[in-house]
């Protein structure tokens, strides 16, 4: 029997680890002992707790209850209370999901108690290390024994820093092995996708009408943290729901709602709280989050998330930043890279909205991610 840790800590890991759970509840009970451990990095019912209960994901066994803070605090607060934890827990490997600090400690205490790291998202590059999570990413690659990649630009990101696809098991540290495997949210999408119809009642509270409303959101720290960008994506966003009259329904993060309290222009503030059109809403469930996403008319978002459930529900969707880690999404026409420039936002909206019927290519598997992966752990990590 494997003691795997899920680690988590953030919105989008709690999602991810959903389909690692579900694989292990339902095919590797035998072989795999899952102890989940939630760092406490998100906290907020609607960013965590929602997610456990809508999920059916195992109640954490460990919560770090590291809360918000600068990231050296947070990376630090994580790392030493981890070290602590895998030494009583001493699980046999660690599970951390994409590019958040909680996924950056995960991976370095495991790695400082040889402990093998898997990383769930590896290879995944914005090639602009002013984010945080590219820095995370990397380092976290770089510490991995087992890397998972969803996309084939992923796999590729590996072998040009240095990763070889020739290795040969056993598999460790100075041996990893690389996989292309398809995307664990893709498996989610399919899985929870029918289920989202159970939220009856949850559109017309709304007010919104299947395929005639913008679906968007907003909360990378490029985009809250700079002045200039977040009046500029949020004057954008008021002028398409202005002059076009669609209902626009924006459910915001947390740090969102703050950068606009501090940030936003007060007359722009209160032009867009003064038209019903403008929904600003708390988080969303995630059955509510893909009810949104399945029947809005275009999704406007700088998520990586977000990015992608856009292709898996077949809606276009134009992208607040300069470059993404979803390049094929771009490539195909169907994710449109608008920076937070107000005419590139205006011109992408006005050409998607009319544009007709496009092509969804499966570019993230088949739906069993998370079943090749707790079966190469296996495989791969026998002890
Ligand atoms: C983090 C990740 C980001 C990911 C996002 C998913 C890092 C560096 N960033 O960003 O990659 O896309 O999660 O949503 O790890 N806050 C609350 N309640 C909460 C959590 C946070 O109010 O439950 C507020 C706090 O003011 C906090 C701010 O949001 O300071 C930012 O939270 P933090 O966890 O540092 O980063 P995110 O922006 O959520
Ligand atoms: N999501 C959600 N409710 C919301 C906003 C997002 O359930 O109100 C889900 C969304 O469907 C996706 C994930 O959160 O599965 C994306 O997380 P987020 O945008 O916070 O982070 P990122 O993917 O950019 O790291």
């Amino acid at each position: 029997m494997i003691t795997l840790v899920n680690f988590i800590g953030a919105r989008p890991q709690i999602i991810k680890a959903a389909a690692i759970s579900r694989a292990v509840h339902n095919r590797f009970g035998r072989q795999i002992q899952e102890v989940i451990v939630h760092t406490g990095q998100h906290y907020d019912k609607q960013l965590s707790q929602v997610f456990f209960d809508e999920m059916q994901i195992p109640k954490p066994d460990f919560n770090l209850h590291v809360g918000s803070g600068p990231h050296g605090k947070q990376t630090g607060k994580i790392l030493s209370k981890a070290e602590k934890l895998f030494k009583d827990v001493n699980p046999e490997v660690v599970v951390v999901y994409g590019d958040t600090n909680s996924t950056l400690a995960g991976a370095l205490s495991a790695v400082k108690m040889h402990i093998p790291v898997v990383h769930i998202e590896a290879g995944m590059r914005s090639f602009n290390k002013n984010m945080p999570e590219e820095i995370n990413r990397i380092t976290t690659d770089h510490v991995s024994t087992l890397l998972f990649s969803p996309t084939n630009a992923g796999f590729k990101n590996l072998l040009h820093e240095g990763f070889s696809p020739e290795n040969i098991p056993p598999y460790h540290i100075d041996n990893p092995k690389i996989y292309h495997c398809g995307d664990i949210m893709y498996d989610n999408a399919l899985f929870f996708g029918n289920m989202a119809g159970k939220k009856k009642g949850f559109l017309e509270r709304l007010g919104i009408i299947k395929n005639k409303f913008v679906l968007a959101t907003l909360h990378r720290d490029l985009n809250t943290d700079n002045r200039e960008r977040l009046n500029t994506i949020f004057s954008a966003l008021s002028e398409i729901v202005s002059s076009e009259k669609i209902p626009l329904v924006m459910p915001l993060h947390p740090r969102t709602v703050k950068a606009i309290k501090k940030d936003l222009e007060k007359s722009l503030a209160k032009k867009i709280e003064r038209n019903s059109l403008f929904r600003i809403i708390p988080p969303v469930s995630f059955l509510e989050m893909i009810l949104l996403e399945k029947t809005s008319g275009i999704i406007m978002t700088d998520s990586g998330g977000v990015q992608k459930e856009a292709h898996f529900y077949h809606k276009k969707c134009l992208v607040f930043r300069d470059e993404t880690e979803w390049i094929e999404l771009v490539k195909n026409g169907t994710a449109m890279l608008v920076d937070a420039d107000r005419d590139k936002i205006l011109k992408g909206f006005r050409t998607y909205i009319k544009s007709g019927e496009a092509k969804f290519p499966a570019f993230y598997g088949d739906g069993h991610a998370a079943e090749f992966i707790c079966n190469e752990v296996i495989e791969n990590l026998k002890y």
